[in-house]
């Protein structure tokens, strides 16, 4: 499914990701969130759509998840509507029945030695901290990247959320990870008590991960927040409702299709003093309300100022958030833009994603993206900066 070799990559080019688009193949080089785990039930299937693919998603009877291709190999029938049987799932047509590895082991109605000879694609999928990842590219996946920060469990509670698709494009909100003037505006009323609404003198530092930005204000700690090639960001976010102090958040802006992204978020939370117990895999149930209310507003028929301003900060972060990157249509000309100082996040998230695309496309070898071994440690340090 690789693409065919060009050197004239464009700004176009990033906001594609459809099955051998070049911005797709990219990122499919990567394990991407697909859903949550406690979304698939052992002994279900699902099914999910990313970069403008369908796959089927299923737990075997043994608590194992698999990732097989969106229809099976004989009449094309949907096999997340099929039954999953052991670690095996039947199609509900006809049913063959295909294992994890995608190999069929079972065509009922067909001779024997018939089954062995078909097969669906399959990719390899895992369970981490509540989220269900799967490597959807060609060949051996990368070596899984680990998030320490996210495992201390004396750090609190897990939560994690895969919200609901945002109408717009991907890059666009991994072009907000690296802007951080827009707190000052967009998040003004929410964050102006902890002082990051004043607009920073803004850096941008290429790391062994991605990019680095800095926001520096005058008399204050500085804020750090840390881009992840390609489509991650890690940052310590202020505490929602029924929670205390900062947490350690970990995002991904994952490609629906063209049109629509979905953020997936793993945070480690602290309950409020008197509030109830929060569970692990806890589900913000809300999700598709911070589309609706962004969708609204920016159709005048509502104004931001009439939501609770008593509800949940972390939601109207997200409508003002929405409202921002669905403010810009679906996908953004990004041609029309004119960028200024403040935008060198902007410039330097481009850049990296442009130097990526056109080594794929002329099949040189790929920036080996690291984490430090023990991983950013927001709890010694760099937390403090972060906070
Ligand atoms: S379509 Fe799946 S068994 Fe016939
Ligand atoms: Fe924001």
């Amino acid at each position: 499914m690789e693409r065919a070799q060009s050197t004239d990559v464009g700004l176009d080019d990033l906001t594609r990701t459809d099955p051998g688009s070049l911005a797709g193949c990219y990122l499919r080089r990567f394990w991407q969130p697909l859903c949550l785990s406690a979304d698939v039930e052992a002994g279900r299937a699902r099914r999910e759509k990313i970069m403008g693919q369908f796959v089927t998603v299923y737990r075997g009877e043994s608590g194992a998840i698999h990732v097989v291709a969106d229809r099976c190999a004989h009449r094309g029938v949907q096999l997340s509507v099929g039954w999953v049987q052991g670690d095996e799932i039947r199609c509900f047509y006809h049913g063959w029945k295909f294992n994890g590895a995608g190999q069929c082991v079972e065509a009922p109605a067909e001779t024997p030695g018939f089954a062995s000879r078909m097969k669906v694609r399959a990719y390899p999928a895992r369970d981490y901290l509540g989220v269900v990842f799967a490597y959807l590219g060609e060949g051996e996946p990368p070596v899984f990247p680990r998030y320490p920060e996210l495992e201390d469990e004396s750090e609190g509670v897990l939560v994690c959320a895969a919200r609901a698709p945002v109408p717009c494009n991907f890059f666009q909100r991994v072009e907000n990870a690296v802007d951080q003037v827009h707190v000052a505006f967009a998040h003004g009323d929410v964050f102006g008590p902890e002082g990051a609404a004043d607009i920073p003198d803004y850096s941008v530092e290429e790391t062994s991960y991605g990019l680095c930005a800095r926001g520096r204000r005058p008399g204050k700690q500085d804020r750090l927040t840390h881009f992840h090639m390609p489509n991650i960001n890690v940052m310590r976010v202020p505490p929602g409702k029924d929670e205390v102090g900062w947490s350690p958040n970990v995002v991904w802006r994952v490609p629906v299709d063209d049109g629509h992204h979905r953020s997936v978020n793993i945070r480690r939370v602290r309950k409020a003093p008197g509030a109830a117990p929060i569970e692990n895999n806890y589900k913000r149930n809300v999700t598709d309300k911070q589309v609706d209310y962004a969708r609204e507003i920016l159709a005048g028929r509502m104004r931001l100022d009439e939501l609770d301003p008593t509800r949940d900060r972390a939601i109207i972060v997200a409508v003002q958030d929405n409202i921002a990157q669905m403010g810009q249509g679906p996908v953004a000309p990004r041609q029309e833009d004119h960028l200024g100082r403040s935008d060198v996040g902007v410039v330097a998230v481009r850049r990296l994603w442009l130097d990526e695309l056109r080594r794929l496309a002329n099949g040189e070898v790929l920036r080996d993206w690291r984490r430090p071994n023990d991983g950013l440690r927001l709890t010694s340090g760099v937390e403090k900066e972060l906070a």
